[in-house]
């Protein structure tokens, strides 16, 4: 690709034919497994957070897009299978940039976010891959539940379920960056959030700090650290 690199936009990302399928058929396979929505809303919505959060912190452009277009692409490996999805979304998306004519800097720099971005595994290792945590983790939310009978839900869909709303705030100024939460206790106990969410919690706390900020959980209007 050396000489004709191309600036590539979220845009051509979106509309990418391989990475609509990937996208369609992860969320489809999952959906077999029984997780919770993994579909264009949720790639949307981690692409959007993940390119604010940066924006916000005042980072150059570049930095905002390629988290954008590393938040879009971060679950196409659940094509492959759940396990090390994250891994597989790396590897898919190099393939991916190369035929759109990325610069390979950029596609390495994507990859790292995408590959790093799962629990227990995951730590920050780039500003990109920072913002693509703390956006993916925050999205908790009621629109995620399939599974069409509550007597059936387990403990992710009850806490998705219970929440009404969830927000990432980030204070450029402040240097905080706070996932505000609204749960339905009737739903879901704060205790099963942290059950399932302390993990993720402290994932979003390094990556926080990985940009210079602190991070805060705060849940229905309470700071809980
Ligand atoms: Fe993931
Ligand atoms: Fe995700």
């Amino acid at each position: 690709m050396a000489g004709n690199a191309n600036v590539v936009t979220i845009e051509e990302i979106r509309k990418n034919e391989e990475v609509q399928a990937f996208i369609s058929k992860a969320n489809e396979f999952l959906s077999q497994l029984g997780y919770t929505e993994h579909g264009f809303r949720h790639a949307s919505l981690v692409a959007d957070i993940a390119g604010n959060v940066l924006e916000r912190l005042q980072y150059p452009e570049q930095s905002i897009r390629l988290a954008g277009i590393a938040g879009y692409m971060h679950d196409i490996g659940n094509v492959i299978g759940r396990r090390d999805h994250g891994v597989a979304s790396a590897i898919l998306a190099h393939n991916i940039l190369r035929n759109l004519g990325m610069p390979t800097e950029d596609i390495a720099e994507v990859m790292g976010a995408v590959g790093s971005h799962e629990e227990e595994l995951g730590e920050p290792v780039s500003v990109v891959s920072a913002a693509v945590i703390l956006a993916d983790k925050s999205d908790v939310h009621k629109s995620r539940v399939r599974n069409p009978d509550p007597l059936k839900f387990d403990i992710h869909d009850r806490v998705n379920f219970a929440s009404q709303y969830s927000f990432l705030r980030v204070d450029g100024e402040q240097k905080t960056i706070s996932l505000e939460v609204e749960i339905d206790t009737k739903q879901s106990s704060v205790m099963e959030y942290f059950e399932i969410f302390l993990p993720r919690m402290i994932m979003s706390r390094r990556a926080a700090e990985f940009l210079g900020c602190r991070f805060h959980l705060i849940i229905n209007k309470n700071r809980l650290f």
